[in-house]
């Protein structure tokens, strides 16, 4: 989910890295050895999935003693969130966890982490020993309010030592959602934006780790997610990276190519946002790549259908019972970078179809109109499903915030 304020994004000349196919595993063993760096990693497994979830969610323990949250992995926003029972009136989504019980451990308003939060309209802060109350609403229609607090993170590191930082998070007494999908079944929300408020940001604050994050959800249903710079693969080809006022992951430009031909969409700035399930293109960009998609389609035996999932599906012969079953049927798109040689992401059939419980094949690519993103271009899970793909912001003062994806199947 992108958390959306009215700001407009600032550009600027930053860095970003993609990578062509690395193998991961045997890289990462000699960058473990190094011992000269500040900080170790963290990894958590992941678990969800596109068609059936809709999203990946990571298992956070909070508290003392530690109890278990389901969280979104949402690289679009940066506010770490549980629902929170603070008051008998709080409205809690149905999640698959108790809520988090606070203990008298909110953060006072002249407290600095609190500058880093959207406040509420209806409970501004107003003297510096008022609670601190945020607000974030996200492009899909959902929304939590509830009040900063701090509480221990029991972390194992990588290297085996354990810690339990206490680091502040949103304790979430009013939750509301109304999109077209049902919302997340998770416990909260896992921010992981760039922001000051981030959980990251603070770990790396406390010389934890460093300021990288990276994730791979695999289509298969399971995956991992790590913050701390253990665990980058050397040789990594990287593409510029633009900063922006909501501290998302965008880059680009970007020309949009399908079956190795350009589509005619080009110059896109496209962010990446784990916390959307599918993949938003602007208006214009959109009906290109659907018209070319279909165009190709014509001497295929597949027609369209209404399906009641997503809004452009096709049906076969007979039902398909996976995606293997139709996938020759479509061309790869890729996303070319074109300020930086050689670097194009490449979007096999499945990083943009599923396969429906009705057995036809829809497009996981969706009008960002139909979702009021305006020109916004968001490459959601179903699109960095079996990529590593990389976020990192290095400790200078004058950051290079570097984003970078990784097939390494
Ligand atoms: C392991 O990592 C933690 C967290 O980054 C660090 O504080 C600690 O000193 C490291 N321990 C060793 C033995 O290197
Ligand atoms: C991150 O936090 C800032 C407040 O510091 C907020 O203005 C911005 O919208 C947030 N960005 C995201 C992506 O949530």
């Amino acid at each position: 989910m992108l958390a959306i304020f009215s700001s407009l994004f600032s550009i600027a000349t930053f860095l970003l890295r993609f990578s062509a196919a690395k193998q991961l595993q045997s890289q990462t063993k000699d960058q473990t050895q190094s011992t000269d760096r500040c900080g170790s990693s963290l990894v958590f497994s992941v678990q969800g999935d596109i068609y059936r979830n809709g999203f990946f969610y990571a298992i956070i323990y909070i508290g003392n003693p530690p109890k278990p949250y389901y969280l979104d992995i949402d690289t679009g926003s940066n506010l770490t969130w549980v629902q929170c029972a603070a008051a008998r009136s709080a409205k809690l989504l149905k999640a698959p966890n108790n809520p988090y019980k606070p203990n008298n451990n909110a953060l006072f308003c002249k407290d600095p982490l609190c500058a880093f939060v959207d406040q509420p309209n209806n409970f501004p802060c107003k003297a510096p020993t008022d609670q601190c109350d945020y607000e974030v609403h996200y492009a899909d229609y959902g929304s939590s309010l509830g009040v900063l607090v701090r509480d221990s993170f029991p972390l194992k590191f990588t290297n085996g030592s354990t810690y339990k930082p206490t680091l502040a998070f949103g304790c979430g007494y009013d939750q509301e959602f109304s999109g077209p999908f049902p919302p997340p079944y998770v416990d909260g929300v896992l921010g992981l934006a760039n922001g000051k408020s981030s959980i990251v940001s603070q770990l790396r604050g406390f010389g934890l780790t460093q300021n990288v994050i990276g994730h791979c959800f695999g289509g298969q249903g399971k995956g991992f997610l790590f913050f701390g710079d253990d665990f980058l693969p050397s040789g990594l080809v990287w593409a510029p990276m633009l900063p922006n006022s909501l501290n998302h992951y965008m880059a680009g430009p970007v020309d949009l190519l399908f079956g190795g031909k350009t589509l005619g969409a080009k110059g896109l700035y496209v962010v990446f946002d784990s916390g959307s399930t599918y993949t938003y293109l602007n208006p214009q960009a959109y009906q290109t790549t659907l018209a070319l998609i279909e165009t190709a389609l014509l001497k295929k035996p597949l027609s369209r259908v209404k399906d009641g999932n997503l809004p452009v599906c096709w049906k076969g012969v007979k039902r398909f019972e996976n995606l293997d079953a139709v996938k020759n049927n479509f061309s790869p798109l890729a996303l070319s970078f074109t300020n930086t040689k050689n670097v194009v992401f490449v979007l096999p059939a499945e990083s943009y179809l599923v396969v429906t419980s009705h057995g036809n094949v829809c497009l996981g690519i969706l009008n960002g109109a139909d979702a009021h993103l305006g020109q916004l271009n968001i490459i959601g899970d179903i699109t960095m499903q079996d990529k590593l793909v990389l976020q990192q912001a290095p400790q200078a003062l004058n950051c290079v915030f570097s984003l970078g994806a990784a097939n390494f199947e």
